[in-house]
């Protein structure tokens, strides 16, 4: 089974060299049976993944440590296996609207605010690519960042919001924050887990959750 690893064989050559560097780790996350099993079920989502990885190599890792996490989190909150398998998709497609965009905005370490307001049009993207085929993990999708200080793209979750989807929601958005907390980025460092500790509790209300994910992250850094 291929899963949804993604071929580099297209990639312009400087792409290749940087995500070279990654190809472990990315070959390792990929063959993670839900993840290979969710992509091997669902022919859609291999292509959007080669994009992205094409495009945006450490964003792609990335939705594949969320897609991990995400089906751990889910798994420990005893959600079904159909809805542990949504978070799955979820983690791996919450950000793939960013291979709408162009690429040199996500290389820069200062931002404007015009330049911002792009880069959180990429939930609007993930959402209608993901709803073109499963409209109930888009709804998952368009909540990843919903739980931060400054909520996007919704400024509050909708009072309708069922419960069952909030949990998602949030799950998928807890997910999202430890893995690029504990990342290195562009216009900073990973911070250390003490204090996405910190950070995460006053965002989520479960502090086992929390430290939950943070272990689970950081055995996948090597
Ligand atoms: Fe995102
Ligand atoms: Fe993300």
């Amino acid at each position: 089974m291929n899963g949804c690893r993604a071929t580099l064989e297209n990639s312009p050559p400087e792409v290749v060299q940087f995500a070279t560097v990654n190809l472990h780790e990315q070959q390792q996350l990929s063959s993670y049976p839900p993840i290979a099993e969710a992509c091997a079920a669902r022919p859609w989502i291999t292509p959007l993944l080669q994009q992205l990885q094409a495009t945006y190599p450490d964003a792609y890792t990335h939705s594949l440590r969320v897609a991990l996490l995400a089906t751990k989190l889910a798994e420990r909150e005893q959600l079904s296996a159909d809805d542990q398998r949504r978070m799955t998709v979820a983690g791996l497609m919450h950000d793939v609207g960013k291979i709408a965009l162009a690429p040199e905005i996500f290389s820069q370490e200062t931002l404007s605010p015009e330049q911002r307001l792009v880069i959180q049009t990429h939930i609007r993207h993930s959402y209608e690519l993901v709803k073109a085929h499963d409209e109930t993990t888009a709804q998952i999708v368009v909540g990843h960042h919903e739980s931060q200080r400054n909520p996007y793209p919704r400024a509050q979750q909708r009072a309708d919001t069922p419960s069952l989807l909030h949990k998602q929601q949030k799950l998928l958005a807890l997910a999202d924050q430890v893995d690029s907390l504990l990342s290195d980025q562009a216009y900073r460092e990973a911070w250390d887990p003490d204090s996405v500790f910190q950070y995460l509790t006053q965002h989520f209300t479960d502090p086992e959750l929390i430290d939950y994910a943070i272990g689970v992250r950081s055995e996948l850094s090597t």
